[in-house]
């Protein structure tokens, strides 16, 4: 064993975001969103689940802020719903929604824990849906003024502002893909989608400069190491088309390279939402990019007839979370130093990583879970190293800082460092709750 320090200052923290923990979903004059539709709609949601009250934390937000305190979390990253702010998804501002964001800001700042703003995680206002939702541009018009609403009132406190999480989940896997709301099967609409959630961030960006002096702003990306299956030469291709698929279709235009040319070409994309300006617009300079990690992804040129995963055939014997995802945590390290190499943002955060696993409470009120600890433990390490080798990764957010409502696997899936019992809502620290406290408490891991 060996102890492994992280840099003084390294930022620890705990993420979680709106719909998956608030409730609430009516409250206060907060309108539908499109996840309310959805987990209502019968046959989205796996256990028929719904976030209608989910941690209930819009009522528990002081609970939640001690039990973060009492695991000495240095930052928390959370979501603000756009229907509690904006009811009609533009216009008219609802106050009591931005005095509940406001006060949870002050109740974290009291308790010395650094808030990380995510403004966008998925709950655009139905009525903008009802509107055309993100492959329309008026969507990335109505982001900028509800940016501006909640940067004005939480800008002097917040100093650190995620405009969106995810865009490819909130484009391709929603519009193209189906899987999340709104649930479309169109990839013209996802790809829109993609352009007009970019074009949001980017406008929005000096808007909350402009209203938070001093602040840091970027955006969360999932990325995926994208590894050839084989040393063919049709499987080097279909990786480097991935790659530019999935990876490159956002770091680059946000890095002001434009969309990868190969990708358009591959997909034969009719690209006409893009404005002149647009690709300047979206290439505003971030503070940092915001990285979500959890898998790599094997590529072959051709799938695998019967097989409905291919990357899980692809690794003989892989280790699984819950989730059905390969535990590779080297892939951390593999994505880092790329970026480094690839890419200039002047500094990185682990906005997410995470396993789900399935954690009992025990008879004594316990919830051990020893494969969640070694997973954190071995995917830190992996970012020590990226460390060492010279990228500015600047902290790190577990998903999540509790159990919670699990997009379309509802409840059924158990992400947390702390154990939620839904019936009475008792939170209970798991055995990875107290070791991750031990980590921040040394800013150091033993591996
Ligand atoms: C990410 C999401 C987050 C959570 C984790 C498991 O894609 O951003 O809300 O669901 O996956």
């Amino acid at each position: 064993m060996s102890t492994i320090h992280f840099p003084s200052g390294f930022l620890w923290g705990a993420a979680t975001a709106s719909y998956q923990i608030e409730g609430a979903w009516q409250e206060d004059g907060k309108s539908e969103s499109i996840w309310d539709r959805f987990s209502h709609t019968p046959g989205k949601i796996s256990d028929g689940a719904t976030g209608d009250i989910a941690c209930d934390h819009y009522h528990r937000w002081r609970e939640d802020i001690a039990l973060m305190r009492s695991l000495g979390l240095q930052a928390y990253r959370f979501s603000i719903a756009w229907s509690r702010i904006l009811p009609d998804g533009y216009g008219k501002v609802n106050q009591a929604g931005l005095d509940f964001y406001s006060r949870l800001t002050d109740g974290l700042l009291e308790a010395g824990i650094e808030p990380y703003v995510t403004l966008y995680h998925w709950d655009l206002p139905q009525v903008l849906q009802d509107r055309g939702g993100w492959p329309a541009r008026p969507a990335a018009e109505a982001f900028v003024e509800y940016a501006d609403a909640v940067s004005r009132r939480l800008g002097d406190r917040a100093k650190n502002w995620i405009t969106l999480n995810e865009p490819w989940c909130s484009s391709i896997l929603s519009y193209f893909l189906g899987e999340h709301a709104p649930g479309h099967r169109d990839l013209a609409e996802g790809v829109a989608a993609a352009h007009h959630l970019l074009l949001a961030h980017g406008w929005a960006m000096p808007v909350i400069r402009r209203n938070s002096p001093g602040c840091r702003a970027g955006i969360t990306l999932n990325l995926s190491p994208q590894t050839p299956a084989s040393p063919s030469e049709a499987d080097a291709l279909a990786t480097r088309l991935a790659d530019a698929a999935f990876n490159r279709w956002f770091l680059d235009p946000l890095s002001g390279r434009g969309y990868p040319q190969e990708a358009v070409e591959a997909g034969r994309h009719e690209m006409s939402f893009v404005q002149p300006g647009d690709l300047a617009a979206i290439a505003a300079p971030a503070d940092f990019l915001g990285v979500n990690y959890y898998m790599r992804n094997i590529v072959r040129s051709e799938a695998i007839p019967e097989s409905r995963n291919e990357r899980r055939t692809a690794v003989p014997n892989p280790e699984l979370t819950e989730m059905g995802w390969e535990v590779y945590p080297e892939g951390l390290y593999e994505l880092l130093t790329r970026l480094k190499a690839d890419y200039d943002f002047p500094a990185y955060y682990i906005t997410e990583n995470g396993a789900a696993y399935d954690d009992q409470l025990g008879a004594g009120g316990q919830v051990d879970d020893p494969r969640r600890v070694a997973y954190l433990r071995d995917h830190f390490v992996q970012a020590a190293r990226a460390l060492a080798d010279g990228v500015p990764l600047r902290g790190y957010f577990v998903w999540s800082l509790m159990d919670n409502f699990e997009w379309t696997f509802g409840f059924s899936k158990r992400f947390g460092l702390v154990h939620t019992d839904y019936a009475t809502q008792q939170r209970t620290p798991k055995t990875s709750a107290r070791w991750y406290s031990r980590v921040i408490a040394e800013n150091a891991v033993e591996a």
